[in-house]
């Protein structure tokens, strides 16, 4: 059910810079006019501009540059992707909370925080999140089995590098987990799963994109051939749209995933991919190896040709070049 909020939102969206009086917004929310009072001042609390002017009503100026659940709801083009969000202003990390929730949480609900204080990477790694950002976590509940997990962090890869194609950003995905922008990293995936043996319970996706912020502000021990989509396009992107394009795409993938066979998706990840012909060096818990790419199989592993020429089948691991 939309609340209260969403709805005065809605209606002076749809009322198009035309003023609404209290007494008409009372009367299509059911409330009455202290309670209308009283949302708009939550809401220009919350960096909502809104003018009144006496016998004519309220008029919505501009909306708050913030990932507000109203406004990622409002033109939010999926059916289960972000229908159901939490969002904070500041928060340790959003995969803690979105694991805290999956249990209980429907599928597709998400967990957006404007600047996390722990934000957490892969391998234990810390994960700079200032203001400005995109950090998000999605909850899933796929039928698979735990091995097959890896194939999400690709699969979303895939639809964060499509969304940024739209806006002309070169992306590219770095296997397994990162998209590049001219060649450095706007984007890491950090997915985390519940599972027995042969049944998952929940994944988490989390996603974080630096974009309307520049490499200064990302701490210099964490920069690591970073960039930001600000840096790279010379402007800031609308985070909202951008969110919005990308839960659309990231339902898309989702869908195929669990429609079709892999290698249509590993075919486009194949064909965005950053890392097929490099020299690298994959680090694995217990061993680390050099060579070079020549491919990525169709279940998701790292084909790497080895100094002996033999070609290893790689699951998992910190690629490096
Ligand atoms: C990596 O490249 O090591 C993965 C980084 C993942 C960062 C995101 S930001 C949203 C979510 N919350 C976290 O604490 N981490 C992920």
């Amino acid at each position: 059910m939309k609340s209260k909020r969403s709805e005065i939102i809605n209606a002076f969206k749809a009322a198009n810079g035309k003023a609404i009086s209290g007494e008409e917004l009372g009367k299509e929310l059911g409330i009455s006019r202290t309670m209308v009072c009283k949302y708009i001042k939550g809401l220009k609390d919350d960096g909502y501009e809104i003018s009144s002017a006496p016998k004519k009503g309220y008029v919505l100026k501009s909306v708050p540059k913030l990932l507000y659940p109203e406004e990622i709801l409002s033109g939010l083009k999926t059916t289960l992707f972000g229908k159901n969000i939490h969002y904070y202003d500041e928060a340790g990390s959003s995969n803690d909370i979105a694991k805290k929730l999956a249990p209980t949480a429907e599928e597709g609900t998400i967990v957006v925080v404007e600047q996390q204080t722990g934000g957490r990477g892969r391998l234990g790694r810390q994960w700079a999140s200032p203001k400005g950002g995109i950090w998000f976590s999605t909850i899933l509940k796929p039928r698979i089995a735990l091995s097959a997990a890896s194939r999400l962090t690709l699969t979303f890869g895939l639809s964060v590098a499509k969304t940024m194609r739209q806006y002309g950003f070169d992306a590219k995905i770095k296997w397994p987990n990162d998209v590049l922008v001219n060649g450095k990293k706007v984007t890491g995936i950090l997915t985390e799963v519940d599972a027995e043996i042969d049944t998952v319970e929940f994944v988490v996706i989390g996603i974080g994109i630096n974009a309307n912020m520049s490499l200064k502000d990302i701490p210099e021990e964490l920069r690591e051939n970073s960039t930001t989509l600000r840096d790279e396009g010379g402007k800031s992107i609308d985070r909202v749209e951008f969110l919005q394009k990308l839960l659309f795409e990231m339902e898309q993938e989702y869908i195929r995933f669990s429609t079709r066979p892999f290698s249509e998706i590993m075919e486009e990840i194949i064909a965005l991919s950053d890392t097929i012909g490099k020299e690298v060096t994959v680090n694995m818990p217990n061993r680390i190896v050099e060579g070079t790419v020549v491919g990525i199989s169709k279940t998701g592993a790292l084909l790497l040709k080895k100094a002996d020429g033999e070609i290893e089948e790689i699951i998992a691991g910190r690629c490096m070049y």
